[in-house]
């Protein structure tokens, strides 16, 4: 096992670190995706992903870029609640399986019934597994092996396969040309690995966090929350930052950590008056932002800055990567091992 981790302590750290790698191997899929698209655009009316976990918050970006880049109708449903909407599903409906193990009896279950009156594509990690073999179309994500419990790797390689999906769907040339430099990102992202194991043990003393985002940054709060909570076993709850007024605010007290994701675009300016809601609350605010973003810099407590180039709509593949760092450091200062959280597993076969 060892030899395995090739140096790294955990499968986790190592497969955080294979990220760039992840999604660079991913993007050469584009012209396999542009060959599905030609064959099954022609009449598609509606798209409707269905997953769990991690995959499940890789399907919700999928929805903000396909309804806002190509305009289609999309709905995000998890696997273990789709037979409520199945008989919504027609012959103009593309549902799409996001899953690292093609494995996940409850999207299995659903894929079964998807066939009868869909197309259907899968987006799947592990080859010959029985998602590849029941889709009628497949797209391999080329995140390689993942160990790690939590996934990370096989995360952003999703997103990478959504984003050419999306913007081949859309023709958007200028997405397509965006992508090639995220790999790059990545990197650059864990040049802060020091400074976020720095800052992570001043955040394990928490009982609860909160993450906010807003449009495309929801689903990475929501991701962010999620890897907190399995491997750390600290509450984790992300929020889409303009619910924050409908309930959490009410939990909001002197020394409460908020992951505030507020990436450079259209949503920056409201995420930032939600971050001084927090704030005057007593919130203990760990933002993550872009390196020349001065005022973020003075109104958090903490910031880990990314690139400035990342723009919110590619921020998802990039913005996460501090959050899982995160986890993982908190989980080490807590003495727990990130790599096999109790009561989970990386594959549920039972629904
Ligand atoms: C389990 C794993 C998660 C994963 C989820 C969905 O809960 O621990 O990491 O996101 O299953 O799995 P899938 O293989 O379908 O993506």
């Amino acid at each position: 096992e060892m030899a395995e981790k090739e140096g790294y302590n955990h499968f986790m750290i190592k497969e955080i670190n294979e990220q760039a790698t992840s999604v660079r191997n991913t993007l050469t899929q584009r012209e396999h995706i542009q060959e599905i698209i030609d064959d099954i655009d022609e009449g598609i009316q509606r798209i409707c992903f269905v997953a769990c976990g991690t995959s499940y918050h890789a399907s919700l970006t999928g929805k903000y870029l396909i309804e806002s880049l190509a305009g289609i109708p999309t709905d995000v449903i998890l696997a273990s609640e789709f037979k409520y909407s199945a008989n919504t599903l027609n012959d103009k409906t593309l549902v799409i399986f996001i899953s690292q193990s093609g494995e996940t009896a409850d999207s299995l279950k659903a894929l079964d019934v998807a066939n009868e009156t869909s197309k259907t594509l899968g987006i799947v990690n592990v080859a010959g597994s029985s998602i590849t073999r029941r889709a009628e179309y497949v797209i391999q994500t080329q995140a390689g092996p993942e160990i790690g419990v939590a996934a990370t790797k096989t995360y952003v390689a999703q997103l990478t396969s959504i984003y050419l999906f999306a913007a081949l769907l859309a023709k958007n040339t200028e997405l397509l040309e965006e992508l090639e430099k995220v790999p790059d990102f990545i990197d650059e992202a864990l040049e802060d690995i020091d400074f976020i194991k720095e800052i992570s043990k001043r955040y394990n003393y928490a009982r609860d966090f909160f993450y906010l985002g807003r449009g495309y940054s929801y689903p990475t709060a929501l991701e962010g929350a999620l890897k907190l909570k399995e491997i750390t076993y600290i509450h984790g709850e992300g929020y889409a930052a303009g619910e924050l007024k409908h309930g959490p605010l009410a939990l909001i007290d002197e020394g409460i950590p908020v992951v505030v994701i507020a990436p450079p675009g259209d949503s920056h300016r409201k995420t930032m008056s939600n971050l001084e809601e927090v704030k005057s609350r007593g919130a203990n605010v760990l933002a993550i932002g872009s390196a020349d973003d001065d005022a973020l810099k003075t109104k958090a407590d903490d910031i880990i800055t990314i690139n400035p180039e990342v723009n919110e709509i590619i921020a998802p593949l990039v913005y996460v990567v501090p959050l899982q760092l995160i986890a993982y450091y908190i989980t080490l200062e807590k003495g727990h091992d990130p790599d096999k959280p109790k009561n989970l597993a990386k594959c549920v076969t039972v629904e």
